[in-house]
């Protein structure tokens, strides 16, 4: 893939139902939850990858846009 992608970039979480949890984990070799937000129907949430957080864990129905292109959670 020659796209650059860096932590500038945003994605965008859309809650496509009630209590869908965005969990950040923790850069390095210590992987830990550092984050806990709760989404309910309709709520966006729009975030990047930052100093503090490398992975970001969507439990519940949602729809997802990255620069990798758009996935929806089941
Ligand atoms: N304070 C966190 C950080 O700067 C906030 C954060 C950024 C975050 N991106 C996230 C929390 C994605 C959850 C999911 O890293």
């Amino acid at each position: 893939m020659s796209e650059i992608h860096d932590r500038s970039d945003f994605f965008v979480i859309k809650a496509l139902e009630d209590g869908v949890n965005v969990m950040g984990l923790t850069r390095g070799s210590n992987t830990k939850f550092h984050h806990q937000e709760k989404l309910d129907r309709g709520e966006v949430m729009i975030a990047q990858f930052t100093e503090h957080t490398s992975a970001v864990k969507v439990r519940g129905k949602a729809l997802i846009q990255t620069s990798h292109g758009e996935m929806q959670t089941e």
